[in-house]
């Protein structure tokens, strides 16, 4: 890596030749249902710095979509993954037993949002963490059908795509989808779907399942499942208000429902906590989780409580999920994040929340600033009384920062989020922002 004091640093036109190389490659023989934003052909990367193959430097503000948590090749996750990779590859945790197995699911049981005596399920990805607590939420309740938001992304699965409402290009050309999923609004407060104020509201998203759906087209007591993310990942870093949780707790728990949350995004200390659930006091019956919890090897968990996983021997399983290497590099991740990483996270991103803030009252364009902990994002507007989405130039910021050498993503329609990892320093969350600004205006001149 190329000595880099931390900070971008382009020595190239933008791709460079050999990524312009690599990219025409890619596009002859790669799934087109990639969806690639820019030309950033990745060599290497420390903390938060990236090196693309001609040399140049950006710093990674997506954390490969929320994933790197402890930064790229921490060197103690590093370490963890060489030493188990020396030991065994694999050996299947399905059919088999190994240590470093039980000693996750320990970890991950004592940490869990929910009270009491939990167990747990490994595979490798997000939409697999889903599709385990879709089929024990039917299993476990002997009902057949789901509650989701409106914006959720839970994966691109069959069963997790039933699920996801995020975008209509990830659903089109694939109906049937298998499950019967009932979507209704999230706690957006920026777009309530209820014109409701935050003053004003009575939690109208949660108390239109029994005052109008519970009623009409979907009997409570055949609902075996709502799933919610605490914090809306892809359809743009939306925090709810803490009600919108408590009234949604108290609505499964009379009807028998269970109450699903998907932490894949949200979890492993990226909101300043290790769960985002901490932050509203909620309890649920299952968690999902992926993304961070390995720094970057593929694996996934579904925690949920003793009671509800309950199933058979056979009734699910996985090959390759909890593999000793990616689960290493989980316990390392785990071993940083509890000495500190999380309560960085707070901090850094308390800060940057502050400055962004201001952004509101700054810029025509920025409708909302939202976020906890560095899962921040703000969404760009036409017109801040009509709130038309803006997402062309909300796509022209991004290059931008890209020429600029910051990588940042998109999240919903019109909305940029900030999911870098939890390693990074107050100069490098400075320089993004001050980039990001700068972006802003000259995309607005
Ligand atoms: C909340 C949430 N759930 C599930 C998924 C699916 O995860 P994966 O892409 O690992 O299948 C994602 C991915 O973005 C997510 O954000």
């Amino acid at each position: 890596m190329s000595e880099s004091h931390g900070l971008p640093r382009i020595i190239t036109s933008l791709p460079g030749p050999k990524a312009a190389a690599i990219i025409e490659r890619d596009q002859a023989v790669i799934s087109p249902s990639y969806t690639r934003g820019y030309p950033f052909v990745i060599a290497r990367g420390q903390g938060a710095v990236v090196e693309d193959v001609d040399g140049n430097l950006f710093l990674d503000f997506n954390a490969g979509i929320a994933v790197v948590a402890t930064g790229h090749s921490h060197p103690r996750v590093v370490e963890e993954v060489r030493r188990q990779a020396g030991e065994f590859l694999h050996m299947s945790g399905t059919d088999f037993y190994y240590e470093n197995m039980v000693a996750l699911a320990e970890k991950l049981a004592a940490l869990a949002p929910m009270p009491g005596p939990k167990r747990v399920f490994f595979g490798n990805s997000g939409t697999e963490a889903v599709e385990a607590a879709l089929k024990l939420a039917r299993y476990r309740t002997g009902r057949d059908k789901f509650i989701a938001f409106l914006g959720a992304f839970h994966g691109r699965t069959m069963g997790s795509l039933s699920l996801t409402g995020s975008k209509s290009v990830q659903k089109q050309g694939f109906a049937p989808l298998p499950l019967g999923v009932t979507h209704v609004p999230y706690a957006n407060c920026y777009r309530c779907a209820y014109n409701r104020q935050p003053d004003s509201c009575a939690v109208e998203c949660v108390k239109v399942l029994e005052n109008e759906l519970f009623r009409t087209i979907l009997p409570a007591d055949e609902v075996a499942a709502v799933f919610v993310e605490p914090v809306q990942g892809e359809g743009g870093y939306v925090v709810p208000p803490r009600k919108f949780f408590d009234e949604l707790r108290a609505v499964c728990d009379k009807h028998g429902i269970l109450l699903a949350a998907d932490e894949v995004q949200s979890g492993m200390g990226r909101t300043g906590r290790m769960f985002a659930c901490e932050h509203f006091g909620l309890e649920p019956d299952i968690v999902t989780m992926a993304k961070g919890i390995a720094s970057g090897l593929p694996l996934s968990a579904t925690i949920a409580r003793a009671e509800v996983m309950q199933w058979r021997p056979g009734a699910h399983a996985s090959t390759f999920g909890g593999n000793p290497v990616s689960i290493a590099a989980s316990l390392a991740t785990l071993e940083l994040l509890e000495q500190g990483l999380v309560e960085q996270a707070a901090r850094t991103g308390a800060a940057m929340l502050r400055r962004m803030k201001g952004w509101v009252e700054r810029y025509p364009q920025v409708g909302d600033v939202r976020g906890m902990g560095l899962m921040l994002a703000f969404e760009l507007v036409k017109d801040k009384a009509t709130k038309e989405r803006a997402p062309e130039l909300r796509d022209r910021i991004v290059d931008l920062a890209f020429e600029r050498g910051l990588l940042i993503l998109g999240a919903g329609a019109n909305s940029i989020r900030l999911s870098p990892p939890l390693v990074i320093t107050e100069e490098q969350a400075d320089f993004a922002l001050a980039t990001i600004e700068s972006c802003i205006s000259e995309a607005t001149a």
